[in-house]
């Protein structure tokens, strides 16, 4: 298994680039399944949760083609509606398959995603949702089974803003005749991305007066064009990287828009940025970092997929600073870690209290999830010494050439796998 070999102390400087968004590009990766006619996707990351949603394509019938961050999606001949375990443990989040076969075949068996490191991560709110839209919802043998004689529009109220189960009920809703309205529904950058690809494949969502997705469904859609948003929790991940070793970096192709809370906390820290329409500037700052609290919250809130790495720039504060998790039920797993890196950090349930210290130390940790494992590697370029992050593989299903962004800001980062 491969592991990153990162020699700390020097200060990140130069422009990095935004790659498009993981989380955008996979449910609209899924949404080809609404249409048989060829859609073509720009800036779509290539990492590993990209390539497993491009083998579920191709498992269900899809031809794809990926090329330069461009994937075309061509249809060759009738599709699946289900999927074997094989794929789906790979990536749980390809229960979002589920909206687009149900609408099409009004039948869909997908395995039961289960848990994952960060938490139980159920799907009740995606299945409450396909039942308001008369699907029957059977679990056998550790697959759901939906299926429905006729699927009708509905009011729908998400029980909690879940992200994929607003985008799969979107993508279901679009094929469904009648007026679907969807309430309490996510508003992250991700289900705008799809909300303007579906539009763009024929659907008709608009976004009502509190907020609601109203969504008049049609007999079929079309194929489309599409250029994928600028990954926002990238963006985020390589201004903490900037900030924590006290770096002067340009992060560019970026929305700076959809990171403003974490903007703001930045400036709370004490440091200076400077904002264009499409980048963010991290000043070199030498000065003491401030403790800043931080609450995760659905968006616009402080994102749950960046509070590791922020978690890492408040181990070196001046002060003790609070993070409290609310999205997710077992976030921390980077603290452990990062104690062991010579942080002082104490969790209690879903809080996180961190005592900054003067500096990190290396150390050989391991990376139990996406974004825990880049708290790790942002730590390891602060520590002088050499760090070694163990289970990169978590770390490359979200950042796309993640040690070549680095090693052109000044980082001292290599890959090896010590099996080969
Ligand atoms: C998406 O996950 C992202 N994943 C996550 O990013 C991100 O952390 C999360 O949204 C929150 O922003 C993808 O887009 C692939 P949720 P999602 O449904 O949609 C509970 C990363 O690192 N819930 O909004 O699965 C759930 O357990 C990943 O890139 C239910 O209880 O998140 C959680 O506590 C990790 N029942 C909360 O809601 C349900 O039916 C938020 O989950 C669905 C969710």
């Amino acid at each position: 298994m491969d592991r990153f070999i990162i020699r700390g102390g020097k200060k990140l400087n130069g422009s990095v680039h935004t790659s498009g968004s993981k989380n955008a590009a996979l449910p609209i990766l899924v949404a080809t399944l609404l249409t048989d006619e060829p859609c073509v996707l720009h800036r779509v990351p290539n990492l590993r949760d990209v390539r497993t949603t491009l083998k579920i394509l191709e498992y269900l019938g899809k031809k794809i083609e990926y090329r330069d961050n461009t994937v075309t999606v061509t249809a060759d001949g009738v599709l699946k509606n289900n999927l074997p375990y094989e794929l789906v443990k790979q990536m749980r989040a390809s229960f979002w398959v589920a909206g687009p076969l149900l609408a099409r075949f009004k039948v869909a068996e997908i395995p039961l995603p289960g848990g994952c490191a960060i938490g139980v991560r159920p799907v009740d709110i995606h299945l409450k949702g396909f039942e308001k839209l008369g699907a029957e919802c059977e679990m056998k043998a550790g697959n759901v089974i939906l299926r429905a004689k006729e699927l009708v529009p509905a009011k729908i109220v998400l029980r909690f803003p879940s992200v994929r189960a607003t985008q799969n009920l979107l993508m279901c809703a679009c094929l469904i005749p009648g007026e679907t309205v969807l309430e309490n529904v996510a508003k992250e950058p991700e289900v705008d991305d799809l909300i303007v690809f579906l539009n763009k494949m024929g659907a008709d969502i608009r976004v009502g007066d509190k907020g609601q997705l109203i969504v008049r469904g049609k007999t079929a859609l079309h194929g489309a064009e599409h250029a994928v948003v600028a990954d926002r929790i990238e963006s985020g991940s390589y201004m903490l990287a900037a900030a924590a070793t006290r770096g002067d970096v340009t992060v560019d192709g970026c929305v700076p828009e959809h990171n403003s809370i974490l903007i703001e906390a930045l400036q709370e820290a004490g440091f200076t940025l400077g904002v264009t329409p499409d980048s963010v500037h991290v000043h070199a700052y030498d000065g003491d970092i401030k403790p800043v609290r931080v609450r995760t919250a659905p968006y616009p809130g402080f994102a749950t997929d960046l509070q590791a790495p922020w978690m890492t720039l408040m181990t070196l504060c001046g002060g003790t600073a609070e993070v409290d998790e609310d999205i997710f039920e077992n976030r921390f797993m980077h603290a452990p870690e990062l104690v062991r890196m010579g942080a002082e950090i104490v969790t209690e349930k879903s809080v996180a209290r961190i005592t900054g210290v003067k500096t990190l130390c290396a150390a050989h940790v391991q990376a139990s999830d996406l974004r825990g494992g880049m708290a790790l590697v942002i730590a390891g370029l602060c520590a002088a010494g050499e760090t070694e992050v163990e289970r990169v593989y978590h770390i490359d299903r979200g950042y796309e050439n993640l040690e070549q962004k680095l090693t052109a800001l000044g980082a001292d980062i290599r890959r090896y796998n010590p099996d080969k």
